[in-house]
């Protein structure tokens, strides 16, 4: 079915100047971006977006990390988006993701790992609102 998923590009990506690089991969998959914005993310936004962790012990962490400097939100469109994503992605910590995914090619931590995407297309509509006004995703024809 055609989903969107909700991206982030973290503060590390952002940092290391690996923007580019990473929507380059989305796009030359064929992912349609729909909606795209820089922010500085708050303790209250992280708080939303990882209600599921907030009470995990590496939750302080991972609000120190995500409202440590701009992050890149994107909302991408295409058939099985929310899979398709997660695959280019690779698993949560570096060192076990594959060549070839995100963070396998381009880092090393668990946390500090460059990129978010929406772990299911009921998830990515909850996350996609708390990112973006309804009217800030954008729909378009594009035939190819
Ligand atoms: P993400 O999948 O985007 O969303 C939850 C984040 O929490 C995850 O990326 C990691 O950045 C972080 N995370 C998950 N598990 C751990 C852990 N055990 N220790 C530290 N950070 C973690």
């Amino acid at each position: 079915a055609l989903e969107k998923s909700l991206i982030l590009l973290k503060p590390d990506a952002v940092q290391r100047r690996l923007c580019g690089e990473i929507i380059t991969r989305l796009e030359n998959k064929g992912l349609k971006l729909i909606a795209m914005k820089m922010l500085q993310v708050t303790k209250e936004l992280a708080a939303q977006h990882y209600e599921e962790h907030v009470e995990k012990p590496f939750y302080p962490m991972l609000e120190e990390f995500i409202t440590s400097g701009p992050v890149v939100a994107i909302v991408v469109e295409g058939p099985e988006a929310v899979s398709v994503v997660r695959g280019m992605m690779g698993k949560t910590n570096g060192r076990e993701s594959a060549p070839g995914t995100i963070r396998g090619d381009f880092g090393l931590s668990r946390q500090v790992n460059l990129i978010h995407g929406s772990d299911g297309p009921e998830a990515a509509l909850r996350e996609i609102g708390i990112y973006f006004q309804a009217e800030e995703v954008l729909s378009y024809k594009s035939s190819l």
